[in-house]
């Protein structure tokens, strides 16, 4: 009888969006199909991938700082393979591998379909650099390695052409490129018959797609895969108010499969402020756009982005971002302190914001949204949920879930549990700011 070999292992860290997170089950596919398997520890892998992002610069320290833990291990498993992947390695390319005589590729966003390609070049001695976006990508979705069973992501559109001045996208993930109609079916259409029963469709301006070469939008394409038999949730993110159109708006009121959540990231509550953002919409445009989309869907859970201390924003500007705050209502909202990147606009605008005024704007802001999401999540209490079934709590006996706006529910589990990734109705016992406790609704 012979020994199979011990298989060998990945270590794969993540870090950003959801388009990062993609592009790492997109590795992940890779590796496995070398016969190359996940493990926790990075001390025993074969191959350390470490997926960037680089959009504040806390973000980015915080990959500098793995590489210095992993880069170590090397000394007792000189075989080991290093890979700085995602949108730092796009921004550093080269300098990186001065930088950490330990890393043994830079492999970009735009390229993580050629990682199988790099390792075997690697091994034959080279160190390279794969960065830059080609024009032609080849697309393969059949060997993603899916995380979970219950959401399917979908990317309709990278890169970005927009010039907002704070904003590093453009640069590490590249110019606007989009997939085809029929592409970005045949993969929801795989996604289904693998039982996802949500989709999520992705792009850092998901509603600027466009058909390559046709006259299609995204209220079409929204149509056309919230038609497509089997997709119970339709989810899509991020979308860039601007292009939200009347009839992208008309979609998402005449489509219940479609999600009753939408991320809207609008920066700031002040006009000045979006103005040296280039953002390209008034804050009345905004609301306008917030009030159309509730009348569409009167049960829509809207999210959003700001950022707080944009360089020239004043007290009175940040009132604005408040009042906008306890105008709007939102279900959740992701602030941050702003945070100058290289090769943007903003740094050359002048009127830095004082790090200490910055903090303190910050720290007032997530306070008084708690207490709004509070005052929100309590008026959930005694409704019934479909709850999609994601996960198993910390408490044991628990699992948890998704509502239709995207709400996390902890629920208590009799006997097995309910399987992950089927919906369950649930009635909402208690909101608390960030979650809601609920149990079971009697049949
Ligand atoms: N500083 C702070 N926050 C930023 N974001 C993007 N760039 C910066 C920056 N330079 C935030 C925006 C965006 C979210 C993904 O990250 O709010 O919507």
């Amino acid at each position: 009888m012979s020994h199979a070999a011990t298989p060998r292992r990945y270590f794969l860290e993540t870090w950003g969006c959801q388009m990062n997170e993609l592009d790492s089950q997109r590795m992940a596919g890779q590796l496995m199909q070398l016969g190359i398997l996940p493990t926790k520890r990075p001390e025993e892998a074969d191959v350390i991938l470490l997926n960037s992002c680089s959009v504040r610069e806390k973000a980015e320290q915080k990959v500098y700082s793995s590489l210095g833990r992993y880069r170590r291990f090397k000394q007792d498993r000189p075989s080991m393979l290093i890979g700085l992947c995602g949108c730092v390695a796009q921004q550093e390319g080269e300098r990186a591998l001065r930088r950490v005589a330990e890393l043994d590729f830079v492999l970009g966003p735009a390229r993580v379909g050629e990682l199988t390609e790099l390792i075997a070049r690697r091994r034959q001695g080279e160190r390279l650099v794969a960065t830059g976006f080609p024009a032609q990508t080849d697309y393969a979705f059949d060997n993603i390695s899916r995380d979970g069973i219950y959401k399917g992501m979908v990317t309709i559109i990278e890169g970005c052409n927009k010039r907002c001045t704070f904003c590093i996208v453009p640069q590490t993930r590249g110019p606007e490129r989009c997939r085809s109609l029929a592409e970005i079916l045949a993969e929801v259409r795989h996604l289904v018959a693998f039982g996802f029963l949500e989709i999520e469709l992705l792009g850092q301006t998901v509603n600027h797609w466009r058909e390559p070469d046709g006259e299609r939008d995204f209220a079409d394409l929204l149509d056309a895969v919230a038609r497509v038999p089997g997709v119970e949730r339709l989810r899509f993110v991020t979308s860039y108010p601007r292009d939200f159109t009347p009839r992208m708006v008309e979609m998402v009121g005449r489509h219940p499969n479609i999600c009753p959540y939408l991320h809207l990231p609008v920066q700031s509550g002040s006009d000045s402020v979006l103005r040296r953002m280039a953002r390209g919409y008034t804050v009345d445009d905004y609301r306008r756009l917030a009030a159309a989309l509730r009348d569409a869907r009167p049960d829509l859970a809207l999210s959003t982005d700001i950022i707080v201390g944009f360089p020239g924003e004043t007290e009175d500007d940040f009132q604005e971002t408040m009042e906008l705050l306890r105008e709007l209502q939102f279900s959740s909202v992701f602030a941050f302190k702003y945070s100058p990147r290289p090769g943007t606009a903003a740094p050359r605008l002048g009127g830095d914001v004082a790090l200490e005024v910055a903090d303190r704007r910050l720290q007032k802001l997530l306070g008084e949204q708690q207490e709004i999401q509070r005052r929100l999540n309590r008026e959930l209490e005694g409704e019934v949920f479909d709850v999609l079934v994601t996960g198993w709590g910390r408490q044991p006996a628990t699992q948890s879930g998704r509502t239709p706006c995207h709400r996390i529910v902890h629920f208590p589990v009799e006997g097995a549990g309910t399987t992950l990734g089927q919906v369950l109705p649930i009635v909402i016992e208690r909101g608390n700011p960030n979650s809601l406790m609920g149990r079971p609704a009697p049949g």
